[in-house]
């Protein structure tokens, strides 16, 4: 990679605001990347989910936002689960979480309801769902396999993404990176914002917004250089969206790319890998498509295991 792109992430991490609770963080991770040594054993992936925000003042009233809902996200952590992997969620606060796609909107509200002894219970239209959710959230945590870490801001997806990717070096091609949140790739950068909250009342206002740099090539080769990386691409035109990914693919030299448009996306997707391009699509008996697109990572994943890390 070159040095101007190393530089300017560098310069990036340097000008962010500190991290909220980093000491914790990293203990949790770095005991979470400990439960999968020695390698050989748990395979772990990291997924990250939703979309960042990019606040436009210190003390943040406004901030620019994305569509992501993290769906993929969730549906995924489910299925890597399923799969036995341990999972690291890196997620938007208030985005999509495992297990709880088919509750309603307010589960805490609309899920229960008083028991007529100043407790509550399931709403008996609710209660299988409620169960099984509850269930299976609680048993991946006191299990160990899975650590869900919360993030708002773009500041705080990519330093968390950086402390997960270099605290999980060691467990070498055995972690995965499925890279499927919206991130910013335009912010303030915080040395330029302002403190208070933007005045009104003062016409039109114009604003410059400084490019993200892409943490992509420093995950791959500097932060996890053996880990199997799995980027998406997103895209509304689906006239550009493979010349897109097959790009990214060689760019930031990605083991796998993808590629998926807006309007089709919970229903197919294609994969990009030195190998081609993969349609995968979800069949009338799967509830996601994530449950082929997971599968499909695993084994591609196996094969560069098996392979020594060479991925052909
Ligand atoms: O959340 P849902 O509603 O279920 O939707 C899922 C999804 C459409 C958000 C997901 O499938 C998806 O495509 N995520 C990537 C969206 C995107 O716009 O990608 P991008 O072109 O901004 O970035 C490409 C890749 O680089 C992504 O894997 C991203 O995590 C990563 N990236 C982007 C910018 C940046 N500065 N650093 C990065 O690492």
């Amino acid at each position: 990679m070159d040095a101007t792109e190393a530089q300017s992430a560098e310069a990036f991490f340097a000008s962010a605001p500190p991290l909220k609770d980093r000491e914790v963080i990293v203990a949790r991770v770095e005991e979470f990347v400990r439960r999968r040594l020695p390698i050989g054993g748990t395979r772990m992936v990291c997924i990250t989910s939703g979309g960042t925000t990019v606040p436009l003042e210190r003390k943040c009233v406004r901030f620019i936002d994305n569509f992501s809902s993290g769906h993929r996200g969730a549906a995924s952590t489910e299925c890597f689960l399923k799969a036995g992997y341990a999972v690291i969620f890196i997620n938007r606060r208030g985005s999509a979480q495992p297990f709880c796609r088919s509750l309603p909107e307010d589960p805490l509200l609309t899920c229960f309801e008083p028991d007529g002894n100043k407790g509550i219970q399931p709403d008996p239209k609710h209660a299988v769902v409620v169960q099984e959710a509850v269930t299976e959230y609680h048993s991946a945590l006191k299990t160990g396999y899975l650590l869900h870490l919360p993030y708002t801001t773009l500041f705080e997806y990519l330093e968390i993404l950086r402390i997960v990717s270099l605290s999980s070096q060691q467990l070498q091609r055995h972690c995965m990176f499925y890279l499927a949140a919206a991130v910013s790739d335009f912010y303030v950068p915080w040395n330029s914002m302002v403190e208070h909250k933007i005045q009104s009342g003062v016409g039109p206002m114009a604003m410059e917004l400084a490019q993200v740099p892409k943490m992509l090539m420093l995950l791959r080769h500097v932060w996890a250089p053996e880990a199997f990386c799995v980027s998406f691409k997103l895209e509304t035109d689906t006239n550009i969206l493979m010349k897109k990914a097959e790009a990214a693919r060689e760019r930031y030299g990605m083991h796998a790319v993808v590629a998926n448009e807006l309007e089709t996306r919970k229903q197919k997707v294609i994969v990009v890998t030195s190998e081609g391009q993969k349609l995968v699509e979800k069949d009338a008996f799967q509830a996601d498509v994530e449950i082929p697109l997971v599968n499909f990572l695993i084994a591609q994943q196996t094969s560069y295991i098996e392979a020594g890390g060479v991925y052909v």
